[in-house]
């Protein structure tokens, strides 16, 4: 190099040159939802994650493309938010098929559901991981396409380092983020030279509204009500079933959500204790599981039911 600094000078006009133009003005987006829409559901991509902060409208989005997505056949909807679930009870994650447009989210049964205890990622990254994959393998066995809605926990080094490695796990085709002003730049800008997830970043669509601890309260409530309005109780012999816990151990049990699970580790139905005599061997649950369902483990988690 000629002079001192050529090297600084040269480096700084080619990362200048190398600047994609949406940066150069601040902005990372790089598509509008009607262009994302046309670029999925024309394209050949089979899974599609959803990424945003809260309240941005990822569930409305994801409504919108399995509208899309199912129209004339059938998608599958992985609902991975275990706060504001919309597929299966809270504190689960579940996937279910929508089948020529999708009619709102209280229609679609749930095909399968995974307990992870917890009502967010936080303390708990590895049921959630783990319940996000096992359940995005199952439903790509049965589905063409896969619409994935996650939750709103993108901030910080726990928002960034939870989603890359839940893209890493998941590999999905593509991932559509939405944001309000580059947010999404510590986890996206990541991926920008890679061509595998392919990456849409779009703005928050206008009638997203911010919807406050209180109504999201209320809402995980009216899901649980949802879910045990037709429960029983039940006594469980803690010697004849396996036991797990989600985190930790057993101090503090009543009102705290488990899972019932089968043989072929699969999760049959929410319950909550209502009266922990662990020590003498018993625990008495309020569940919607059938009466003679065969299930060998039971799970039990951190969170309560709240309703
Ligand atoms: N296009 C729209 N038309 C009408 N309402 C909308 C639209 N998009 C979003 N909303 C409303 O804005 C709010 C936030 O949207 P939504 O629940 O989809 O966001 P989210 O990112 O999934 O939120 P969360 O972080 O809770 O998962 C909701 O009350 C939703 O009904
Ligand atoms: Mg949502």
């Amino acid at each position: 190099m000629p002079y001192p600094g050529a090297h600084a000078a040269v480096f700084f006009v080619l990362s200048y040159a190398l600047r994609r133009p949406d940066e150069a003005h601040g902005a990372r987006m790089n598509s509008t939802e009607e262009d994302m829409m046309e670029a999925i559901s024309s394209g050949r991509a089979r899974s599609i994650m959803l990424v945003g902060g809260a309240d941005t409208g990822k569930t409305a989005v994801a409504g919108r493309l399995l509208e899309r997505l199912s129209m004339g056949g059938e998608a599958g909807a992985l609902d991975l938010d275990t706060g504001q679930s919309h597929i299966g009870p809270p504190a689960a994650m579940a996937w279910g098929m929508v089948k020529g447009g999708f009619r709102g989210w209280e229609e679609i049964a749930v095909e399968g559901f995974y307990f992870t205890g917890a009502l967010s990622p936080p303390g708990n990254l590895l049921p959630s991981l783990a319940g996000a994959k096992l359940l995005m393998d199952a439903a790509l066995q049965r589905c063409e396409r896969l619409v994935i809605d996650t939750t709103g926990l993108i901030t910080g080094s726990i928002g960034r380092i939870y989603k890359q490695y839940k893209i890493d796990l998941l590999s999905p085709d593509v991932v559509v983020g939405i944001e309000r002003e580059g947010e999404l730049g510590h986890i996206l800008d990541a991926y920008r030279f890679q061509s595998r997830p392919r990456v849409f970043r779009i703005g928050v669509p206008p009638r997203a509204v911010p919807k406050g601890a209180a109504t999201r309260a209320e809402w995980r409530a009216e899901r649980f009500r949802e879910y045990f309005k037709d429960a029983r109780e039940v006594e469980i012999e803690t010697g004849s079933v396996g036991l797990r816990f989600t985190k930790g151990d057993g101090d503090g049990l009543e009102g705290r959500l488990l899972s019932f699970r089968d043989d072929a580790q699969k999760d049959l139905a929410l319950g909550y204790i209502t009266e922990d005599r662990l020590q003498e061997g018993r625990l008495a649950v309020r569940t919607p599981l059938p009466p003679g369902a065969a299930f060998t483990t039971i799970i039990i988690g951190a969170a309560k039911a709240l309703f």
